[in-house]
């Protein structure tokens, strides 16, 4: 078998494409959807993945306030600052990038973000909401990846789904996104004994572990739908958590890295821009 390729930069575009339209629309009733993005340190993959947010955003029509803070910013500024756009109308969605510095409480940060604004769906509040089948905002990356899955034409309904990875961005809610849709949900981690077999089992597997082309063919059930949520670095290639090359030969379907999950996760995080600036604007939250 030779898998297909999702093409996740397509799907992405035609999202974009879409939501540039109810921009427009919503310019006509003096609604500008403005999104802020915080940066804090010099990290230099987040300050690409923080560039793309802007680009897309400019690419949409919404306004982006972007926020580039020193590495030794402190926790109370950074808060301060957060409360400061919490009250800005100008100001629909807010997204603090991560990881944070050290001596950040990451948790701390995401807690004092207005739930209403809160773009990244990282919010207790908003997890708390999703996990009880009445999301606000979707998670970017899950929600993307079930749109990817989604292009496939099968049914989640019912299939065994093996999520490599527990994180809080991705693997915790893809879980909950992919119980939600009747799939039947195996979370996977470091502590997981036999992961191969259990990976084995995956009639869709997502690999979220951070680890360059870990998952290989041996992993894969012959017909699987594979989802690489991996951006690693090996040998001045970027690839994923997936060996693509060897995967392809036995998945039904693959996501490539770049241009699988990557853009999805941004073409998400403007749709839950507009969202909320839909819903601030009637008054809805
Ligand atoms: N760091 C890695 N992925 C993400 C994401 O989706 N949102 C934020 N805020 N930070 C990230």
């Amino acid at each position: 078998m030779s898998a297909k390729i999702i093409d996740g930069k397509k799907l992405a575009k035609e999202i974009k494409h879409d939501l540039a339209k109810k921009v427009m629309q919503l310019k006509q009733r003096s609604i500008i959807p403005g999104l802020a993005v915080i940066i804090v340190g010099e990290d230099p993959a987040s300050k690409i993945y923080v560039k793309r947010k802007k680009c897309d955003c400019e690419e949409i029509g919404i306004e982006s306030f972007e926020y580039s803070l020193p590495e030794d910013t402190s926790e109370k500024d950074l808060i301060e600052l957060i409360e400061r756009l919490n009250v800005d109308s100008k100001v629909n969605g807010i997204l603090v990038q991560l990881p944070l510095p050290k001596h950040i409480k990451e948790d701390k940060v995401i807690c004092s973000i207005n739930p209403g604004k809160d773009a990244d769906c990282f919010h207790p509040m908003n997890v708390g909401r999703l996990s009880t089948g009445r999301p606000l905002f979707l998670p970017c990356t899950p929600a993307g990846i079930i749109e990817l899955i989604r292009t496939t034409g099968i049914d989640i309904s019912g299939k065994e789904c093996v999520v490599v990875g527990r994180s809080n961005i991705v693997g915790k809610p893809t879980a909950m996104m992919l119980l939600a849709l009747n799939g039947t949900v195996t979370v996977c981690h470091s502590k997981t004994k036999n992961l191969k077999e259990v990976c084995k089992r995956g009639d869709i597997v997502v690999a979220a572990i951070g680890k360059a082309e870990f998952i290989n063919e041996n992993y894969i059930k012959e017909g699987a739908i594979v989802i690489d949520v991996g951006m690693n670095r090996l040998d001045d290639r970027l690839v994923g958590d997936v060996e693509f090359e060897s995967v392809s030969k036995v998945a039904s379907f693959i996501t490539p890295v770049p241009g699988g999950v990557g853009p999805m996760t941004r073409a998400i995080l403007m749709k839950n821009t507009v969202l909320a600036a839909i819903l601030q604007n009637e008054s809805i939250i």
